[in-house]
């Protein structure tokens, strides 16, 4: 159906006339000619427009116009003409005024207001043209300039592509006048998705020419982060780094429920509906370093950036979460699923976020949130470290001197015990400076906000409060575009998150019952980069087909494997039963050769090992070990793919193990990898010789691929598989290919030699390899057979109960 044009009425240009001469007599002071502005909000009649685009449009009108600018606003949607017109005309009624506005101005305003409103029905590629046309029309017959042209998309990002082609293909302003599209989240699903949404939009779009919103920047308190770090600058420059900062709390809590929005809430989920956006927004203005100018858009947004590269990668141990009792049945209601429906949607999650640059290092991120929780609060909390210690009595101390009292800065979003967005800063901290929009404020009496009252800090709020929508409006029209996402920075927040999402995708969230009742059920500790709930999983809260059963249920299972000690249990407890054995191997090595020489292969198997060995094994000799690399992938040693940046995140950052102790596989050198002139394999063949008493290792941990590989001998290639050589170069199927591998010889020299394998992707080759006899070529792995030294199977009993 073809869009009912603009029906420009004789009234309604003499309206528009006289709108635009009072806007242009304000303007006559510049000398400058107007320029019109026209809107277009696509989704006019849906719930974002209804309650908060079209009230950030008038109070856009009423800032902008007059100071050298006409607008006209056109509310768009697939809704017939006459039927749209009445909802918006509904909205647009009860559009109000600032609470200093006199009524009959704010009348008048709003009246101009209406009258450059329209509705128009946008869905064929000739409404589209229509549009332009009428643009172009009103433009020349207001002998009008254009400056620009703002299409917001208010609709489902299903509908993205095609209002993009037509706006790309009928609807670009004329030369010299910008062209803004505005979208709304979700922007993906996870990296892939948002990558291919992406391409998409960039296929009608320049980057300079999308807005990204994430509404919390446009959060009075979130968008007062870099400004005030810039003015406190003197205050802050020491304090803003891990030697001052204990930790930092990004959090917003919820009361709603996801009721009547499942279908969305079913497919994202907490993580991606805030923490991905939100949260991870807000993270990176307390995080990033602050350029010189916090006003040029392009720093800021490099500087933003920035922190994504730092960020250490996220581990399932880096998250908790939870859902409240009665989701499951309201997806179940509201989707028409099977009374058996479980979901695993997690509607809370807490995760601790590390940034590994100086300044962070060691300070701990806490970011949270959730639905149904005990109370609605949003804040970004900055906490200092207090190593002070006060020999006066608490009675003698005063807010402003005290040093024993807590120190810390907040960035208080909205809502809970303060009901405002606020800036509060510890008296005992410094007296900060904030802009004359911010004024000092008043709390109720007796109020006290994390753990001090009210009168302990400096607090501020906005002297006017504005809706985030309308704060974003103002800088899409200011063309700030450093209040809104980038594609790059979309990405970069995406290849974040999408690693914990996937492995969260099938674990059970905790069930809470919502609200006040939940008690302590969520409360969460943290302590060497993983995060866990305080309290035990109690009974469970809804009946189910019993409790699952956990790892202390089962005993670890001794048997055979390979003719060879096998160690069996849920992998938890394996992973526990092997650092115990390792730490126990090393303390007997250090004792009797004042050395423990332990070999370590890469790959996912080993990282619990790692984090467990890293946490909780505090008697290890770590200062005697010397730490060696099973294999290595020939990319230089700084590449995530590297098997020594898995150890390096996962174990050594986390102990100390004296630096000429560590041994890495020589791979990059004479900024080559892996060529056979350099020579790589021998020179470690020499280090092993030089420093391991007969080449003989006390321990070397080796996985099993599911092709029967181990270390990185491959079937079907003879390299590495017997022969004199102690290292090898070898060629994987898989890429990289190229790698750096101990050779078996030298594994069999050992003087014990674990294997752990895990999953139930290993299921196959496990029942295959426990059959066949000693075939290395076939799979290298039944070619492990220590001369001398011991062989033990670490397996678990997904990989291992087949
Ligand atoms: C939205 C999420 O982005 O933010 C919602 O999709 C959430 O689930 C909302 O409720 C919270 O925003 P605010 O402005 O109410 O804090």
């Amino acid at each position: 159906m073809l869009a009912e044009p603009f029906n420009w009425q004789p009234g309604m240009w003499k309206m528009l006339i006289v709108v635009m001469c009072v806007a242009l007599l304000g303007c006559l002071q510049a000398q400058e000619l107007q320029e019109h502005v026209s809107i277009i909000l696509l989704g006019a009649t849906g719930d974002l427009a209804k309650k908060y685009l079209w009230q950030g449009l008038f109070q856009l009108y009423l800032d902008e116009a007059g100071r050298g600018h006409s607008f006209s606003f056109h509310g768009a949607a697939l809704t017939a003409p006459k039927q749209g017109q009445e909802l918006m005309a509904k909205t647009l009624e009860s559009l109000s005024c600032p609470k200093d506005m006199a009524p009959s101005h704010c009348a008048e305003e709003k009246d101009q207001f209406l009258q450059l409103s329209r509705y128009r029905q946008l869905k064929t590629a000739e409404d589209y043209q229509a549009l332009n046309k009428d643009i172009e029309a009103q433009l020349q017959h207001a002998g009008l300039r254009e400056a620009g042209r703002i299409f917001y998309f208010s609709v489902p990002p299903f509908a993205y592509a095609d209002i993009a082609r037509n706006i790309n293909s009928s609807c670009r302003p004329g030369p010299g006048a910008w062209l803004r599209v505005v979208l709304e989240k979700p922007f993906g699903h996870d990296h892939f998705s948002a990558q291919q949404l992406a391409t998409e939009l960039g296929s009608f779009f320049q980057e300079e020419e999308m807005y990204r919103v994430d509404h919390y920047l446009g959060k009075q308190a979130v968008a007062q982060i870099l400004p005030f770090r810039d003015q406190n600058r003197k205050a802050l420059d020491s304090l803003w780094n891990r030697h001052h900062v204990e930790r930092v709390e990004i959090i917003m809590k919820e009361t709603v429920d996801a009721e009547g929005r499942t279908s969305f809430y079913e497919e994202y989920g907490v993580i991606r509906d805030v923490l991905q956006n939100h949260l991870t927004e807000v993270l990176t203005l307390v995080a990033m370093e602050l350029p010189l100018n916090v006003s040029s858009a392009e720093a800021v947004l490099r500087h933003k950036l920035q922190v994504f590269q730092a960020l250490r990668g996220l581990q399932r141990g880096s998250a908790v979460v939870g859902q409240y009792q009665s989701y499951s049945e309201q997806v179940r209601r509201e989707l028409q699923k099977p009374d058996s429906f479980h979901s695993l949607t997690p509607t809370f999650a807490a995760v601790l976020v590390h940034i590994d640059n100086l300044r962070w290092e060691g300070v701990p991120f806490i970011l949270m949130s959730g639905k149904a929780l005990d109370e609605r609060v949003g804040y970004a909390r900055i906490l200092f470290k207090n190593q002070a210690c006060c020999v006066q009595s608490e009675k003698h101390w005063a807010a402003a001197q005290s040093q024993c009292l807590p120190r810390q800065l907040i960035f208080h979003i909205g809502h809970g015990d303060l009901g405002s967005p606020a800036v509060l800063v510890s008296r005992n901290l410094f007296r900060p400076s904030l802009p004359s929009s911010w004024k000092e404020m008043e709390g109720p009496p007796g109020l006290r906000l994390f753990g001090s009252p009210l009168s302990d800090y400096y607090a501020y709020s906005p002297v006017q409060e504005r809706d985030a929508h309308s704060v974003l409006l103002s800088h899409i029209f200011h063309g700030r575009k450093d209040s809104f996402i980038t594609t790059e920075n979309l990405l970069a927040s995406w290849g974040f998150w999408t690693p914990l999402l996937e492995s969260l995708a099938h674990k059970a969230p905790r069930l809470y019952p919502g609200g006040a009742e939940n008690g302590r059920l969520l409360d969460f500790e943290f302590s060497s980069g993983r995060l866990f709930f305080s309290q035990q999983q109690p009974e469970q809260l809804v009946p189910g087909p019993g409790p699952a059963p956990m790892p202390s249920d089962f005993q670890v299972l001794r048997a055979k494997y390979r003719e060879s000690p096998l160690v069996s249990a849920w992998s938890e407890e394996l992973i526990s039963k092997l650092a115990n054995d390792i730490e126990a191997t090393a303390v007997r090595a250090v004792r009797r050769f004042g050395q423990f020489h332990l070999a370590l292969s890469g790959g996912s198997s080993p990282v619990a090992l790692f984090q467990q060995l890293a946490t909780a094994h505090y008697g290890f000799p770590w200062a005697h070990t010397h730490l060696w690399l099973v294999d290595e992938r020939c990319v230089p040693l700084s590449d995530p793919e590297s098997n020594f940046q898995g150890l390096q995140a996962h174990l050594l950052q986390h102990v100390r193990v004296p630096y000429y102790n560590i041994h890495p596989m020589p791979v990059h050198l004479q900024q080559r990898l892996c060529a056979e002139e350099d020579q790589g394999a021998q020179i470690y063949a020499r280090e092993i010789s030089a420093l391991v008493a007969n080449s003989s290792f006390d321990l070397v941990l080796l996985g099993m691929g599911a092709d029967g590989h181990t270390a990185s001998l491959f079937p079907q290639s003879p390299t590495g598989l017997d022969g004199e050589q102690l290292v090898v170069l070898t060629t994987s199927p898989s890429q990289p290919h190229r790698r750096m591998s101990l050779s078996l010889p030298l594994i069999n020299r050992a003087k014990k030699v674990a294997v752990l394998v895990m999953g139930r992707m290993k299921r196959e080759i496990t029942a295959l390899v426990s059959r066949v006899g000693y075939e290395p070529k076939k799979w290298p792995i039944s070619g492990v057979l220590p001369h001398s030294g011991q062989l033990v199977w670490y397996m678990d009993y997904d990989a291992f109960l087949a």
